[in-house]
């Protein structure tokens, strides 16, 4: 396994393929295959992408070209992409006129787009535009933004970004890109790359703004964003994007980022990347965040008011690591992106904020991953997947907190500073190249375990990485910060009056941890005292208003009707819209009327990604 991961490392970095095609059954050996591509990287890859986009808002189109740099085999006749939804207008290559073949669609991967290719061919140029609805893009009108006018994003994970670039997306296919991308006249446009041109350049139908990432990268992780954007500088490498209204609030909430990146290069070695920034978007983004490099994409529920939230930033930075730097090379290895990042967001939140509050998180993680271990088949409850899944499944606790508390087991019996010597060489001879269980397993044994029985037993690296549930050598977290938050919850049950819980001298976690312990059993008198004591209706802490909201529709407490009817028209994060809409549909008549009128009226506002679970909760009854 370990030859074979030096052999990757060395054929990808080539100019060609061919070039290394010597031993060990080639480099064309060196992916698995990935179930969510079409594409055939054993015969030929993208290893450039070069966009020219013009954003059209009035057809809701991005249209140009996407010119291609490929590396294939001497003797491969055709280069396979993944498309969704484009409309190919011509395919050419550096040797002229070529034959291409639109295959069937399949919901959710796309179709492939094969394209001739005879030896000789290194580009591939394509004319193209997008669909309006581009599964990767969300165009949205002035009445959806904050500053009032048009803005348009993307988001590539997992496998979206094959509805607006024709290229091979699977993350295992690393691509350096470049773009210029033309805007109307009062937009910036913004990507994961390094900016070329930051007030943009005269250009027909608007300004041009040109890219450039040196740094070959998963496609999920192009990424652009066009909208009234402001910028504020936090520190030297550091700053954040967003629309003008929303550029000061931004900017407090975003203090600590350059300490942040100090701790984080601390811990596990250089960040690679130059700038990290992060962009606000408007309140459709359907995730927390997404860690498009250089450039980490955030919802606008993190402006709590009072940096109450500033661990979403952690974990997004950490992915410039875990993730950005090495990669699962199939979805179903995402918990070596997201476990990892996990696992590194509470070093980072421990390093700033101190280990109480990292113990208190791994604490409600451990919770979590009890709940999902009881609600869910033992099949997926493996942190390496097995079977075709949904790409999209992996946004729960088995990647994010089985795979962080892996991470932590082996930290309490190697000791931190073993562990910490291990992953920065891990990132360090990983940087730029794709990564799976089987391979991390390997490399951790020839590093690390080297031989010694004793260790291998204590760690159950298989159980760990293979089997469902968790190993018999998974430590329960102990968090300080949460006893008294038990003694509240236990005097609560027992009739004891809201006024009395110590809620203004609780950080979130222990907020959280309130709502989420108390039983499922309340009347609303009850919840109107918690209520008016706890005044959830007025926190801008979104975390802790989904905790209340979630508790108060579980009980059929009908009084939160108007907060929660704001709550799921003023953004539409997926994580607080879905559970809320669910919780809903189980409440009888009055829950499931009141999801359908509220989401009738809502539904314009989201995201695909969130429409694409919330369709399939709220339906006419
Ligand atoms: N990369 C993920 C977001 C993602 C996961 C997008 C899977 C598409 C498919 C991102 O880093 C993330 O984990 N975001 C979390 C926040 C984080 C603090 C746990 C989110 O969006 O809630
Ligand atoms: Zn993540």
């Amino acid at each position: 396994m370990l030859i074979r991961r030096t052999f990757l490392a060395a054929t990808l970095a080539a100019p060609t393929l061919a070039a290394c095609a010597t031993a060990n059954g080639g480099p064309l050996a060196a992916l698995p295959h990935d179930p969510h591509s079409h594409a055939n990287p054993d015969q030929a890859r993208v290893t450039h992408v070069s966009l020219d986009l013009n954003a059209d808002f009035s057809r809701k189109v991005l249209a140009g070209a996407a010119t291609l740099t490929i590396a294939a085999r001497p003797d491969a006749r055709e280069i396979v992409l993944d498309v969704d939804g484009l409309s190919i207008a011509s395919v050419r290559t550096n040797l002229g006129e070529t034959t291409h073949s639109l295959g069937e669609r399949r919901p959710e991967l796309g179709a492939p787009l094969r394209i001739a290719i005879a030896p000789g061919v290194t580009n591939i140029f394509i004319a193209y535009e997008t669909s309006p609805d581009a599964g990767a893009l969300q165009w949205l009108a002035p009445a959806q933004t904050a500053s009032g006018k048009n803005f348009l994003f993307s988001q590539g994970q997992p496998i979206l970004t094959r509805s607006w670039i024709p290229t091979q997306d699977s993350p295992g296919i690393r691509q350096s890109y470049d773009a210029r991308i033309v805007a109307p006249d009062g937009l910036r446009v913004v990507m994961s790359a390094e900016m070329l041109t930051p007030d943009g350049e005269a250009a027909p139908g608007g300004r041009a703004y040109r890219f450039r990432t040196p740094n070959p990268i998963p496609s999920y992780l192009i990424a652009l964003a066009i909208g009234d954007l402001g910028f504020a500088a936090i520190g030297e490498r550091t700053g954040v994007y967003a629309e003008p209204s929303v550029i000061a609030a931004a900017a407090y909430e975003c203090a600590d980022m350059e300490r942040m990146l100090l701790a984080a290069e601390a811990l596990y070695g250089p960040y690679r990347w130059g700038r990290y920034d992060v962009l606000i978007l408007p309140q459709s983004f359907p995730y927390g965040g997404m860690e498009n490099p250089r450039l980490t994409f955030l919802t606008p529920t993190f402006l709590a008011g009072d940096r109450s939230l500033v661990s979403l930033i952690a974990h997004e930075l950490a992915h410039s690591w875990s993730g950005n730097l090495v990669t699962n090379a199939l979805w179903a290895d995402s918990w070596l992106n997201e476990g990892f990042t996990n696992y590194f967001e509470g070093r980072i939140t421990e390093a700033l904020y101190g280990a109480e509050l990292a113990d208190m998180q791994d604490t409600l993680a451990w919770s979590d991953i009890q709940r999902a271990i009881a609600d869910n088949p033992p099949d997926s409850t493996r942190l390496h997947l097995i079977g075709e899944r949904s790409a999209d499944d992996s946004v729960n606790a088995i990647v994010y907190d089985k795979g962080a508390l892996f991470l932590r087991t082996m930290e309490g019996i190697l000791g931190r500073a073993r562990l910490d010597a291990y992953l920065r060489s891990y990132f360090a001879r990983h940087a730029f190249q794709a990564m799976t269980t089987q391979w991390f397993i390997a490399d951790f044994r020839a590093r690390v375990v080297r031989g010694d029985a004793a260790l291998e037993a204590r760690l159950q690296l298989d159980a760990w990485a293979y089997e469902p549930g968790l190993p018999t050598n998974a430590a329960e977290p102990h968090a300080a910060g949460f006893e008294r938050v038990a003694e509240q919850v236990t005097a609560f049950n027992s009739g004891g009056p809201a006024r009395d819980i110590p809620w203004t001298s609780w950080g979130t976690l222990q907020r959280q941890r309130f709502l989420q312990a108390l039983p499922g059993d309340q009347t609303p008198t009850r919840l109107a005292e918690l209520e008016a004591a706890l005044g959830f209706n007025a926190t801008g802490n979104a975390e802790v208003l989904f905790d209340w909201l979630a508790l108060a529709v579980r009980n059929g407490y009908e009084p939160c009707g108007p907060a929660l009817e704001s709550f799921l028209t003023r953004q539409g994060r997926r994580k607080f819209v879905a559970p809320l809409y669910r919780a809903l549909m189980a409440q009888g008549p009055w829950g499931q009327a009141f999801a359908r009128r509220v989401y009738a009226r809502a539904r314009l506002g989201y995201h695909p990604v969130t429409t694409g679970t919330v369709d399939g909760i709220v339906t006419e009854g």
